[in-house]
């Protein structure tokens, strides 16, 4: 995977398989401490301690029809090639917390991508799921709480495409008027 915002798609689709109402992604470019760190957390089935002993080997995977498990054991490849680490913290029946960090200025460090496609992607083909969505780049912070959206709409659908647009445009405008925080 090329991107970051792709590993934080394909773990969030994670959540989502664990049948979470509720996923948290929490994202902090902080340069002053050389940190990218990125956390998804759900409050999907969780794992038992022997499918959480299993996680990192890359032939493990519950879903069926498939022989690997690549989602986890790649990200946690790309953090530990760049001074970081993948953290799990899950139990099981509450939820799962994973956390993933990196060097902010590694070489090797794959670039964040286009994060606003991300959360859209999951927004509009997941529009029941209450997604909650926060970056920090220094000390400017974005959030974007679904459930609050959905409130305001009073029934119009969380996936229509002016809603869509509007959280796309929210995003992006934000991450411009935040670029020269990252100096
Ligand atoms: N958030 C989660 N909640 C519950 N179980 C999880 C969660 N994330 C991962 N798992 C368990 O860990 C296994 C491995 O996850 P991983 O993302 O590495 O591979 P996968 O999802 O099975 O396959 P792939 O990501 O390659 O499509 C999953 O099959 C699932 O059993
Ligand atoms: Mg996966």
């Amino acid at each position: 995977m090329k991107d970051l915002s792709l590993h934080i798609l394909d773990i969030a689709e994670n959540s989502i398989t664990a049948e979470a109402s509720e996923i948290k992604i929490k994202i902090i470019e902080d340069t002053r401490e050389n940190i990218l760190s990125i956390e998804i957390s759900d409050n999907g089935k969780g794992m038992d301690e022997e499918t959480m002993k299993k996680v990192f080997d890359p032939f493990f995977t519950t879903k069926a029809c498939k022989r690997t498990g690549l989602g986890i054991p790649l990200l946690a490849q790309s953090a530990r090639e760049c001074n970081g680490d993948l953290d799990i913290k899950t139990e099981k029946g509450k939820g799962t917390a994973i956390h993933v960090f990196f060097q902010y200025d590694h070489i090797d460090r794959k670039p964040l991508g286009n994060i606003g496609d991300t959360i859209i992607v999951l927004v509009a083909s997941h529009p029941g799921i209450d997604f909650i969505f926060e970056h920090r780049r220094n000390d400017s912070l974005y959030s974007l709480n679904i459930s609050e959206i959905r409130q305001e709409l009073d029934g119009v659908p969380m996936n229509s495409p002016d809603v869509i647009k509007f959280i796309k445009d929210d995003i992006s405008a934000w991450l411009i008027s935040t670029d020269n925080m990252l100096q």
